[in-house]
């Protein structure tokens, strides 16, 4: 079978303070911001650093009931979910579900940066929160 996965598109960090955790990436390692965005509709704000072909997301809440304010007070700041990029991210949902893997999105939705994306459980993947992304630009 060839590889639904053509990139890693992001390793995503959960973070209380979004600027504070920019600074130290910037001060740090060099990193530089290249995308911020606020997601309404998963409420979560952004910043997206450039490395290579892909990126650091880090990731706040923007309101108190959005998974990603549940996971950093259920599990504190950390890896929150890698990004794979895929061709065609309803071909790579299907072949998920017809694999018997658990979906958290039943179809594929927009993404940040105009992408498409669909979430996988992290119960039938090891652990680990996963994130199709297709991204036709
Ligand atoms: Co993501």
């Amino acid at each position: 079978m060839e590889s639904l996965f053509s990139e890693i598109d992001h390793v995503a960090i959960a973070v209380h303070d979004l600027e504070a955790a920019i600074a130290w990436y910037e001060e740090v390692f060099g990193a530089t911001v290249e995308h911020r965005e606020v997601v309404e509709s998963d409420g979560v704000a952004e910043a997206l650093l450039r490395v290579a072909d892909s990126y650091i997301q880090l990731l706040t809440p923007t309101r108190d009931d959005s998974p990603v304010a549940k996971y950093l007070a259920k599990r504190g700041e950390g890896l929150h979910h890698v990004g794979y990029r895929v061709r065609d991210c309803a071909v790579a949902l299907e072949s998920v579900k017809a694999s018997g893997g658990r979906v958290i999105d039943q179809a594929p939705r927009p993404g940040s940066r105009g992408t498409t994306v669909a979430f996988i459980h992290p119960a039938t993947s090891f652990g680990t929160l996963i994130e199709l992304v297709e991204d036709s630009h």
